[in-house]
């Protein structure tokens, strides 16, 4: 069997997708165009906080698990030191970014500098997973053995915070998708995501209001 790569596939999204609405947000607050009191900018701080901490385990498990797996399984087929090299791009504006929300909800020019870092993350992201996935995707399908892509989704999600993934998980993954991870993961996802689900929404409901 080949490996499954439908766990990534939608950690990207998620990391694209929330990078880009969060620059939107703190964009429209920072240009005045929405308002937020004390409690929807901590939350805001908080959602960022655990967003970047997300990329940068993300981007640290590529680089000590998969990245090692792919030479030994595809060496002579991939050149890494590019992506390489935009992990360690991204985490000074991860810091940035990380840094400004702690000033929430009190500094005005802590959500300029967070819309502007996050507008330069949404944007170099895309382009980053773009080509980790157009470039590595189909060198994993075809050279990874399935039980070591296991063991590399098993550390990616070690590091994770399951509170704050999953129901973004539940949140971004495709009808038919969902369906897949049901089969996958059993009942256990299904009461998880119930029981995270009105949490998350009241929290997204908060932060983002209507964007
Ligand atoms: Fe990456």
């Amino acid at each position: 069997m080949a490996p499954n790569l439908l766990g990534f596939r939608i950690a990207h999204r998620m990391m694209r997708g929330d990078s880009r609405r969060l620059a939107a947000v703190t964009g429209a607050l920072a240009r005045g165009g929405q308002r937020a009191d004390a409690a929807r900018l901590r939350a805001i701080g908080e959602f960022a906080t655990k967003h970047c901490a997300g990329i940068h385990h993300h981007h640290q498990a590529e680089d000590d698990v998969l990245w090692p797996v792919i030479v030994r399984s595809a060496g002579a087929e991939v050149d890494l030191s590019d992506l390489t090299d935009d992990h360690k791009a991204l985490d000074p504006l991860l810091e940035e970014i990380t840094a400004a929300a702690a000033e929430l909800p009190g500094s005005p020019s802590a959500v300029r500098r967070m819309a502007a870092s996050l507008a330069t993350l949404a944007d170099l992201l895309d382009e980053h997973i773009e080509e980790e996935e157009r470039l590595l995707f189909p060198v994993i399908e075809k050279y990874v053995p399935e039980e070591e892509w296991e063991r590399v989704e098993t550390e990616v999600r070690k590091g994770g915070q399951a509170s704050f993934d999953l129901p973004r998980i539940g949140q971004y993954a495709l009808p038919e998708e969902l369906a897949a991870l049901r089969r996958m993961a059993g009942p256990v996802l299904t009461v998880m995501l119930a029981l995270m689900g009105p949490g998350h929404r009241r929290r997204q409901k908060l932060i983002f209001g209507d964007l």
